[in-house]
C-alpha cells in the first residue's frame, strides 16, 4: 500500500490493520459533535467493516487523524468520521486525509455523500456540493447532533 508523507513527518496511510480503535473511540466519545451514542463495540464493528479506512499517524506511529468510508465498491461512497486532533490541525492534513480517501484510492470516480455541521468549505473542494432535488434521506430516530 502507498504511504503519504505530509511535511516528510506524518504518514496517511490506508493500512486497516493499522488503525488504533482506542484512539478512534477515545476521540469520537469525548470530542465529536456527532453519533455520540456509539460503544466501542460500535466503532470496532464500524472500522472492520468499512470498505475504506485512512489514518494520519506521527513520527513515533500515533494515530492523530481518520476518516472512514462506507461503500458497494464500485459505484457509491459515505464518508464518515473525518477528524485530525486538534494538536495536529491547521497544517495540511486533513485535505491530505481526504485526498487519500477520495482522489488517490479506488473511489475516485464513485459518487461520494457525507453530512457535516460547518466544514463544508473543505468538502467543496473535494467536488462536494449540496444536493439537489434528487436525493432524499429518512433521518435515523436518533436525536440528530446540534
Ligand atoms: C475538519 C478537520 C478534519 C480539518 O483538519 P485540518 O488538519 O485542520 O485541515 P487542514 O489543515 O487540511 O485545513 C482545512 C482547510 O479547510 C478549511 N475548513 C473549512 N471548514 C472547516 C472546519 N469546520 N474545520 C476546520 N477546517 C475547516 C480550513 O479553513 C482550511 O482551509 P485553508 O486550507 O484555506 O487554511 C479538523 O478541523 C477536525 O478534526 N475538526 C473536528 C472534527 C470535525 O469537525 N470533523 C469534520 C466532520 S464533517
Amino acid at each position: 500500500m502507498v504511504r503519504m508523507l505530509v511535511h516528510g513527518r506524518y504518514e496517511i496511510d490506508p493500512d486497516p490493520d493499522r488503525i488504533d480503535v482506542d484512539a478512534l473511540y477515545a476521540f469520537l466519545d469525548a470530542e465529536a459533535y456527532w453519533a455520540r451514542w456509539r460503544t466501542g463495540d460500535d466503532v470496532r464493528h464500524q472500522v472492520s467493516t468499512a470498505w475504506r479506512v485512512v489514518g494520519v499517524y506521527t513520527e513515533r506511529s500515533e494515530m492523530v487523524g481518520f476518516a472512514r468510508a462506507v461503500s458497494d465498491g464500485r459505484d457509491i461512497a459515505y464518508l464518515a468520521d473525518v477528524y485530525v486532533l486538534s494538536d495536529h490541525r491547521g497544517q495540511g492534513l486533513g485535505r491530505a486525509l481526504l485526498q487519500e480517501m477520495i482522489e488517490n484510492g479506488p473511489g475516485a470516480t464513485f459518487r461520494w455523500m457525507l453530512h457535516t455541521r460547518d466544514a463544508h468549505d473543505l468538502y467543496r473542494r473535494f467536488g462536494f456540493a449540496e444536493p439537489d432535488e434528487r436525493v432524499m434521506e429518512r433521518p435515523s430516530p436518533r436525536p440528530m447532533p446540534s
